[in-house]
């Protein structure tokens, strides 16, 4: 098997080039994370989290898994969650989503995995949720972009049901939650128009949102 002495070299590397721009920067990183953003996003080695919006380490916090799903009861998100805004006190959280996830796709296709399978079950209730929309649409891709960003809608929409969010809303903190898509073929990121940042966005900010893709 292959070392990965490579990947140690190109850490060194990566290392010297930011302390030569800035010699504290470690140092001073070292004292304290203070990230303005929270990032939930798919596990899809495409997605590189911080480097496609152009931030340095230090200013996101970042939680990532297959085709960026929120569960209420999936304790690894909501304790990401829950440090973000209680300890951190982020100003967004952003759901990023992306086209071509191939966690959308094994739903889509209904392809099986075995064990993932339960995981995207999440996915396939997007699917069944938004059916009449989807069938609308004659090409397989437009389908399939369309669940990518259906599933990014419904998974802002969990974020701000979660306690965590709707206590924080109540005592007054303020952030915004929302709802973006990555183009793996371009390298561009698309908003969503789900942006939520008190209770009574949540429904019209939502219905606009599916409006915008069923036009
Ligand atoms: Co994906």
């Amino acid at each position: 098997m292959d070392s990965i002495g490579h990947l140690l070299a190109g850490n060194k590397a990566w290392a010297d080039r930011i302390t030569a721009k800035q010699p504290d920067f470690f140092h001073h990183l070292a004292a304290q994370q203070a990230p303005q953003y929270l990032w939930i996003g798919c596990s899809d080695s495409r997605v590189p989290a911080t480097e496609l919006v152009d931030l340095l380490p230090g200013e996101m916090f970042v939680h990532r898994n297959i085709a960026n799903i929120v569960v209420h009861s999936d304790l690894n998100c909501l304790a990401v969650l829950q440090y973000g805004i209680e300890v951190l006190h982020v100003n967004h959280i952003i759901v990023c989503g992306h086209y071509g996830c191939g966690g959308i796709e094994a739903v889509l296709h209904n392809r099986t995995y075995g064990m993932i399978d339960n995981w995207l079950r999440h996915v396939h209730d997007v699917r069944t949720k938004h059916a009449a929309l989807l069938n609308h649409y004659r090409s397989d891709e437009e389908r399939f972009a369309h669940l990518c960003e259906l599933n990014v809608i419904e998974q802002v929409l969990h974020v701000c049901q979660t306690t965590v969010v709707q206590q924080a809303w109540k005592q007054g903190q303020a952030f915004a939650v929302h709802g973006v898509i990555y183009d793996v073929a371009d390298g561009r990121l698309r908003d969503l128009g789900m942006t939520i940042d008190r209770p009574e966005c949540i429904e019209p900010h939502y219905d606009r949102a599916l409006a915008r893709i069923s036009s």
